[in-house]
């Protein structure tokens, strides 16, 4: 790789010191499920660069948000690991005082409602905003009121006249997904109270790194957050980060407690400060190039094993049609001639086809019935859960690839 490159702009920091650090190519969309194949899906080009000022990781070219959402098939998935990180993450806003019995709370991306109705019963009122349409009726269908639109100054504006400030407003994942990334912050400046807290979760850009977790890389995801640049970023909308936390969903997500500067000394937490120091020795040029150099040495094996293995006649399966799944499966050139089909249990994606690779995606039942000799982990972040309900359900001998932090087997069902 070419380490003389031209520096371009940090979106974060505004600082003329990016550099890139991976070129994958160039991918369809990743959430983009096609309905028939052989399908032409558009392709645009995915590659990231690092900021060396505020630590931040960015998409070289981001599509537009009505691009991206117009054909959205993202559901959170039914899993007992997420309903486990709720019940922390609850546990963690109330010890900490960040949320209580009187709190009106707000989600921004708020998908079909899972963590609101988990939150319901500990707060005074939950509302829901996303702009998936689709997505959104689900959410309304099971009493979760939720907003079908974009989160941003104007449409902030309007529901803050509808239902008034919002003590806490929490954003899961969904930070990342506009390329100007002060969007987001400038509505929850019209909308959240005086001494309301901005709570953001995102996957952490030092796990990303550090677990080679390349397939992160989506079209979607147009930044990979690191504390630094989150601070650096909220420093503009006079926002500071008092507290933060770590989680292992998602491969390694940030949780971070963000309120307004007021004329008080800003406190930051023991874990907060302690994150942030590790940070430099992580997301230094050394530490990006290294996960540079494994990504590509992943995308390598990944295509020579699985070739091989479908060279020998062995019927292989994804397990995931997850958006990372997609990005994994392109940029490693697999597809429907070596991986027969796609499982996943989320009812609106079977009988639809990935997006590049052609695989049709089959639900969990057809998959006990008919299992395959391998499994390649394409939602390797619930590999313990996935693994764990197929052998409960099928006797079949069977071996998972899991891609990260680098690829490993795991037979299942063997007698020998
Ligand atoms: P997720 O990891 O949230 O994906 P993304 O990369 O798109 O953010 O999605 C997990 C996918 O895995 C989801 O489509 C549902 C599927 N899944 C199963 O098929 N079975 C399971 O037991 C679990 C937990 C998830
Ligand atoms: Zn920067």
């Amino acid at each position: 790789m070419n380490r003389n490159q031209k520096h371009m702009t940090c979106r974060v920091c505004l600082c003329n010191e990016a550099v890139e650090v991976l070129d994958l190519g160039s991918t369809p969309l990743a959430n983009e499920l096609v309905d028939n194949i052989p399908c032409e899906a558009q392709t645009y080009p995915l590659s990231i660069e690092w900021c060396p000022q505020c630590l931040n990781i960015q998409l070289s070219y981001c599509v537009s948000s009505q691009d991206l959402y117009k054909n959205y098939f993202y559901v959170t998935p039914k899993s007992a690991s997420l309903q486990n990180h709720y019940s922390q993450l609850l546990r963690f806003l109330q010890e900490n005082r960040y949320l209580n019995k009187d709190t009106h709370l707000l989600e921004i991306g708020s998908n079909s409602g899972e963590l609101l109705q988990f939150f319901q019963r500990s707060v005074a009122s939950v509302l829901g905003v996303d702009p998936a349409e689709n997505i959104a009726e689900i959410a309304n269908a099971r009493g979760i009121r939720t907003e079908a639109d974009f989160f941003n100054a104007s449409s902030a504006k309007s529901l803050s006249k509808k239902v008034g400030p919002q003590d806490l407003i929490i954003a899961r994942h969904c930070f990342a997904h506009n390329e100007n990334p002060g969007e987001m912050v400038e509505g929850v400046c019209e909308i959240l109270s005086d001494n309301g807290y901005f709570v953001i979760e995102n996957a952490y850009a030092v796990d990303t790194v550090e677990q080679n977790e390349f397939d992160q890389v989506y079209h979607e995801h147009m930044y990979y957050y690191s504390l630094h640049s989150l601070q650096a970023l909220l420093e503009r909308y006079e926002f500071a980060l008092v507290d933060a936390m770590t989680s292992h969903i998602h491969g390694g997500s940030f949780v971070a407690v963000a309120k307004r500067i007021s004329g008080r000394e800003i406190c930051k937490s023991n874990t907060l400060q302690r994150l942030l120091e590790r940070e430099r020795h992580v997301l230094n040029l050394k530490g990006v190039m290294g996960f540079s150099d494994r990504s590509l040495g992943i995308i390598k094996g990944l295509h020579e094993v699985i070739t091989e293995i479908s060279s020998q006649g062995k019927v292989i399966y994804s397990y995931g049609a997850t958006a990372k799944g997609n990005t994994l499966l392109n940029v490693c050139g697999l597809d429907c001639n070596q991986i027969k089909y796609c499982v996943d249990s989320t009812d609106i994606k079977q009988g639809k086809f990935l997006p590049g690779s052609g695989i049709e995606i089959i639900s969990e039942e057809f998959c006990y019935e008919n299992p395959p000799d391998y499994f390649l982990l394409t939602a390797w972040n619930y590999s313990e859960e996935i693994i764990k309900k197929f052998t409960e359900q099928s006797s079949a001998p069977v071996t998972f690839i899991v891609p990260f932090p680098e690829i490993r087997y795991i037979r299942k069902n063997y007698n020998s």
